[in-house]
């Protein structure tokens, strides 16, 4: 990696919408920090990117990252990637349970919280600094239209989501002297595992498709110009589920 490369850090991007602003970044010629807990889908997603864009300028370097542990943050930086080539991250990672507040076990809250809220705050500390002193960079944080209406059955989930939200409001009026923007993106339902198989059957042709999610965001960071699009609010054309 040489020493200018400016390098975009996605987290979950094992699957989903992750693998695919992995795969549209790599075949435009960004470097890419692909992260995830599982690294055989890592590197299978880097072999099957090697061999469909053999020209690509991209360095892509695929790397085990639970967003919950903080050792596993920090060693991805010690190890594999100087923090000082991150110049944009984006907060990918995230489930959900689709149950009843009553029915989610503490494990289930936790996890929930611990993920999609505490780990984008630690993904955003562990860069922050850095950020900062280079006066640019940008936070991308994947929320949900949980944040913008009730959906049942998403207490937790929207709890972390609103949760990340809050935190995001105030981190965006604390950097913008240092010329680093905060973009929050909205989707609603969109074909991923994050759904059960059931409702994929069900509801998929009504769903949006991650690639196409990918592809608006990718535009976007490439596309950058003075004002700042602060929030993307992406629905299925034939509204929420
Ligand atoms: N699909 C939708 O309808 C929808 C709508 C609005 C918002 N979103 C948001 O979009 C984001 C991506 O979800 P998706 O729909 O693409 O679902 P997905 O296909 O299930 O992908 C989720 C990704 O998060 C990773 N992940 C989960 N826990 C993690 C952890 N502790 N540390 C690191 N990575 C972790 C998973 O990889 P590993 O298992 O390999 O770690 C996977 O790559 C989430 O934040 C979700 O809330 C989705």
């Amino acid at each position: 990696m040489v020493a200018s490369e400016k390098v975009v850090w996605v987290t979950g991007a094992s699957s989903g919408i992750g693998k695919s602003l992995t795969k549209q970044f790599y075949a435009n010629n960004i470097s890419i920090l692909a992260t995830a807990r599982n690294i055989e889908k890592l590197k299978e997603l880097e072999s099957q990117l090697k061999a469909k864009f053999p020209t690509s300028n991209s360095n892509l370097i695929v790397a085990k990252c639970n967003v919950t542990n903080l050792s596993e943050i920090d060693s991805l930086f010690d190890n594999i990637v100087d923090v000082s080539k991150i110049s944009c991250l984006i907060n990918n990672a995230g489930i959900t349970s689709f149950k009843k507040i009553n029915d989610n076990s503490i494990d289930e809250v936790n996890s929930i919280i611990q993920t999609n809220l505490i780990g984008s705050i630690y993904t955003i500390k562990k860069i922050l600094p850095s950020l900062i002193s280079k006066n640019e960079g940008m936070i991308i944080n994947i929320l949900s239209v949980v944040t913008k209406k009730v959906f049942l059955n998403s207490g937790i989930y929207t709890a972390s989501k609103l949760g990340l939200m809050g935190f995001l409001n105030v981190l965006r009026e604390e950097v913008r002297r240092n010329n680093i923007r905060i973009v929050n993106v909205i989707p609603g339902a969109t074909e991923t595992s994050i759904w059960s198989s059931d409702m994929l059957n069900k509801y998929s042709d009504r769903m949006m498709k991650p690639d196409d999610i990918a592809k608006i965001i990718v535009d976007y960071f490439m596309n950058q110009s003075s004002p700042v699009i602060e929030e993307i609010v992406l629905r299925p054309i034939g509204g929420d589920l």
